[in-house]
């Protein structure tokens, strides 16, 4: 839908080109510059890409400005309180809310998907007892494209389907596998009894030794948890994931490009690093010393799991997330001395000038890694769990760029500033 245009003048050789602006549903529109070099010979240089859509999407959409956050037109807020996890996952890959007959099939597949071959499993054997459980994760989902590669045609909308069941089911399968070779304990098989997240937890934590009942709040609380975590636009892990399934390449490689950008503390690290950080203030009393570290523009601390690249007034993930935190703590009966920790901290950040002026709110890692801790769930994990909930955003976002004939193999450009062109000197001629 063109309705408008921008006109740009090259001031150099006063030459005007009316640059078409495409409308979105909700949002900035976009201005279509695809034709930019052929008219002017420039590229255009958008470091981090704060102004640039890299493609058009009818998933998600997010208002940074005023905290709001859709999955396919419906708010995060009633997705969180009345949804379950399977149906935003069924509402991102295949585009509505299921009618119950529907998603209990959906459930029954993915449940039957969760089984992993056992040579899947061999995997493990390879790492050692402290590889980081991101490590492992991105490693074997990877190593999914070896089991399945020759049976996969992308360009099939049925095998699109049936691989996105497979990486949502296996996800969590993997990420168990991963945390019992971390503990040195025998990995337990899904159940078909059990819910999605009741297997999680299952796989996690029970042992062949004694009975393991899935408690019903943790339960719901994780299922929640991966209701605000399923998807988020363009983010760094999903663009990876897009830019890598743009050439083509097996999706379950795509899939674990997405896990390793996830990663990273700037992006999905952060939980890990926000308990970290609690652990490194240690008490309130000490809590004014790291406020001052993190304004100090010569000290590189910051404060984690603060702030956010598109959310300016709130995350209306950590919203929900904060009063879930406050619940679960106290349905569980834990009086954890880091949640009060936390609280003083977001308190005097919020008052701060410094993060006032700069828009710096909590984000939802500020909170989930209370949650997983509470949980029992190990620091070092925290990022695997926020990569089994945004498995279902990574493989709707990936079906919808197959799907779109105006995607191609992502290559962006650069600004070269190296040398000039200039001649090979041989080694002993060198200065
Ligand atoms: N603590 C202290 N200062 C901060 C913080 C922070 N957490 N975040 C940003 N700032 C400051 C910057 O130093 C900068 O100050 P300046 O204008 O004086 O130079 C200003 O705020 C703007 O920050 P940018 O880095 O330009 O913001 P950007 O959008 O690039 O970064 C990011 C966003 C990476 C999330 C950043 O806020 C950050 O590092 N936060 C901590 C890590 C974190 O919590 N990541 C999780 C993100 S949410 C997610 O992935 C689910």
């Amino acid at each position: 839908m063109t309705k408008n245009t921008v006109t740009v003048t090259d001031n150099a050789t006063g030459k005007s080109v009316d640059f078409p602006v495409r409308e979105s549903v909700h949002g900035p529109s976009v201005l279509e510059i695809g034709s930019l070099y052929k008219e002017f010979g420039y590229f255009t240089y958008d470091p981090a890409f704060t102004s640039t859509a890299s493609c058009q999407s009818k998933i998600t959409y997010i208002d940074g400005e005023n905290g709001v956050l859709l999955h396919r037109g419906y708010p995060i807020e009633q997705l969180a309180e009345r949804s379950s996890f399977l149906e935003v996952a069924h509402l991102l890959v295949h585009r509505t809310l299921p009618k119950k007959s529907n998603l209990d099939e959906f459930r029954a597949t993915i449940k039957k998907h969760m089984l992993l071959n056992q040579g899947i499993l061999n995997f493990f054997n390879g790492f050692h007892y402290d590889a980081h459980p991101m490590a492992m994760l991105t490693a074997v989902v990877s190593s999914l494209s070896a089991f399945y590669h020759d049976r996969i045609d992308i360009s099939d909308a049925y095998h699109r389907e049936q691989i996105a069941i497979r990486i949502i089911a296996k996800m969590a399968s993997i990420a168990a596998a991963a945390y019992k070779h971390m503990c040195g304990h025998p990995v337990v098989y899904p159940s078909n009894q059990l819910s999605y997240c009741g297997n999680l937890l299952n796989m996690l934590f029970s042992m062949p030794t004694e009975q393991y009942e899935v408690n019903p709040i943790a339960e719901k609380a994780l299922d929640q948890l991966f209701i605000l975590h399923a998807d988020h636009e363009q983010n760094a892990s999903t663009s990876t994931v897009r830019m890598a399934g743009s050439t083509g390449t097996n999706p379950f490689a795509a899939i674990a490009s997405g896990c390793a950008a996830l990663w990273g503390p700037s992006h999905g690290g952060a939980n890990e690093s926000v308990i970290n950080m609690l652990n490194e203030i240690g008490s309130v009393d000490n809590i004014q010393k790291y406020i001052d570290k993190a304004k100090d523009p010569n000290d590189p601390f910051r404060l984690m799991g603060f702030g956010h690249r598109v959310y300016k007034s709130f995350d209306p993930r950590a919203k929900i997330i904060r009063q879930t935190c406050h619940e679960v703590l106290e349905a569980l009966g834990i009086n954890d001395a880091k949640l009060e920790l936390a609280m003083r901290l977001e308190e005097i950040a919020l008052q701060d000038e410094y993060f006032v002026e700069r828009n710096l709110y909590p984000n939802v890692d500020f909170y989930s890694g209370l949650i997983y801790k509470a949980l029992g769930i190990p620091t070092q994990f925290f990022t695997v769990m926020f990569a089994i909930g945004r498995t279902p955003g990574w493989v709707a976002q990936w079906m919808e760029m197959l799907a779109d004939p105006e995607q191609r193999i992502s290559r962006p450009r650069q600004t070269y500033r190296g040398p000039s062109q200039r001649d090979y000197v041989e080694e002993f001629q060198r200065g």
